[in-house]
């Protein structure tokens, strides 16, 4: 995967040595950021974290997936506020299916806030379904919760997952 050209950026593997920058990118993009740690833990676990950047090193985006039993769980995709709609998004989501592929999993399962219907247009048009909720998943503001929606890509029922 390292080094795969996408005209101006390139994909890697995520690596410790990036998560000060992920970290960073991670404060700026969500409201509720996972921490520098949460991002070691999986890596450490052996989930893959794949990294965007661009030609100039700036970091633009990331995933990390978690394999569990015959699924990739996408934990989470994310594109510097400065660098989103320029296809960053698509771009990782195509990387996350092509390892899930790779793995020769069935299948992948994330979970997204109802909130957030940039995510969940990105996800719906890659052909992503809603399966089910999960009720007061999400930490919100003023110590509410949100529920989460669960979506998930079968590479069985459907050739989607090959765009
Ligand atoms: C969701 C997110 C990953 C999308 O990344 P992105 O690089 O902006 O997405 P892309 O440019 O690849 O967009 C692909 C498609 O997603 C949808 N989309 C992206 N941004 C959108 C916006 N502002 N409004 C509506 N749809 C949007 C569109 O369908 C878009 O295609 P189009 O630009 O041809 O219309 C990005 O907004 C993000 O990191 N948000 C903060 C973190 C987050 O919420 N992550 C998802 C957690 S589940």
């Amino acid at each position: 995967m390292s080094g795969v050209l996408l005209t101006d950026r390139y994909l890697t593997a995520m690596t410790e040595a990036d998560l000060d920058e992920v970290a960073a990118v991670e404060k700026l993009a969500y409201e509720f950021p996972w921490s520098r740690g949460n991002f070691q833990d999986s890596l450490r676990n052996g989930y893959y974290g794949v990294c965007l950047r661009h030609v100039t090193g700036t970091l633009v985006g990331y995933c990390v997936l978690m394999p569990v039993v015959d699924e990739m769980h996408l934990l989470n995709l994310c594109v510097a506020p400065a660098a989103q709609r320029a296809g960053a998004g698509l771009a990782l989501l195509r990387e996350a299916v092509r390892i899930t592929r790779a793995e020769k999993l069935d299948g992948m399962l994330l979970e997204v806030r109802p909130s957030n219907p940039r995510a969940i247009q990105l996800y719906e048009r890659f052909g992503f379904t809603a399966i089910g909720r999960r009720k007061n998943y999400y930490p919100a503001r003023h110590r509410a919760r949100e529920d989460a929606i669960v979506m998930r890509l079968s590479f069985k029922e459907s050739a989607h997952g090959a765009r």
